[in-house]
């Protein structure tokens, strides 16, 4: 027992919002941290406290979710600044869903007018790599070899910005799975959002394969994975950090996000 406490914590990986650490065999402790980043990480500040304001917007999220029966890897809450969830080995995917057309939506589709509502939501594929620039995703093939054809995500689709065709990491049925429960998360999330007066314009989930083997909601969502809005149009996520807003000003909208998830424990 002595011997178990006096172990050192496992840091698996740091990245730049989030420390994880071993617990077990299948189990991680999720930490945030108070950094805050954009444009691939080439913006970066830290802004103290906005741990614990993103573990708490995280772990109502998925405390919410996991009560709809969508699956994550969460488990518990842990720390005020950290939650327990299932090892992963992550897919290197990010999955967008869109109810308006925003951010690098307007730079492929430069015809589309900014804000425009899809009726029915939308769900992009963005291969996660800094050296190629997270690009677009076009998936190819059938239910035995699928391919991720890659285009440059922030020009409109063509023959100049093809950048690449590569194995994809998971069976066309898995993404299509995954597909799926990033729809039902957002239009969850949207609906909840709407009822307390809010406009969710975007979602941003990661995926990752389980020890044993499935397929969930992995990563976080917070204040940094979404376009959060005001009924009077004035953004609560990450966007005022991108334009260059002091910090200041960010730190009160994740601390009004962090109130606002609260509310999610009353939709469960
Ligand atoms: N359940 C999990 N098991 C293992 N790794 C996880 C899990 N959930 C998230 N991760 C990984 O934790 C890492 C650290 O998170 P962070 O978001 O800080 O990284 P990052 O610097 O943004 O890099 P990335 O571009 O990979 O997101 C990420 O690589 C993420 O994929
Ligand atoms: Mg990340």
């Amino acid at each position: 027992m002595e011997e178990e406490k006096c172990k050192e914590k496992e840091k698996i990986v740091e990245g730049k919002t989030k420390i994880i650490w071993r617990v077990n065999a299948s189990t991680v402790e999720i930490e945030s941290k108070p950094d805050i980043t954009a444009r691939n990480g080439k913006k970066r500040d830290k802004i103290p406290g906005k741990e614990i304001l993103a573990n708490n917007i995280a772990c109502n999220v998925f405390e919410f979710l996991n009560s709809k029966r969508v699956k994550t890897h969460f488990i518990k809450r842990y720390s005020e600044k950290s939650f327990l969830a299932k090892l992963c080995e992550m897919v290197p995917v990010e999955v967008v869903v869109r109810r308006y057309a925003l951010g690098s939506y307007l730079k492929r589709h430069p015809e589309i007018p900014k804000f425009f509502r899809f009726k029915k939501p939308i769900v992009e594929l963005f291969y996660k790599s800094d050296k190629l620039r997270d690009p677009y995703i076009i998936t190819q093939g059938n239910q035995k070899r699928i391919d991720w054809i890659l285009y440059e995500a922030k020009e409109p689709l063509s023959t100049n910005s093809f950048l690449g065709r590569i194995s994809a990491s998971w069976s066309l049925k898995e993404e299509k799975l995954a597909i799926k429960k990033a729809k039902k998360t957002f239009i969850l999330l949207e609906r909840v959002f709407r009822d307390l007066g809010y406009i969710l314009a975007d979602l941003k989930v990661e995926f990752g394969r389980t020890t044993e083997g499935e397929i969930v909601i992995a990563d976080v969502i917070d204040n940094d994975s979404w376009r959060l809005l005001t009924e009077e149009g004035e953004h609560l996520d990450k966007q005022l950090y991108r334009e260059g807003k002091d910090l200041d000003t960010v730190r009160t909208k994740y601390e009004i996000v962090s109130q606002i998830t609260n509310s999610l424990k009353n939709y469960i």
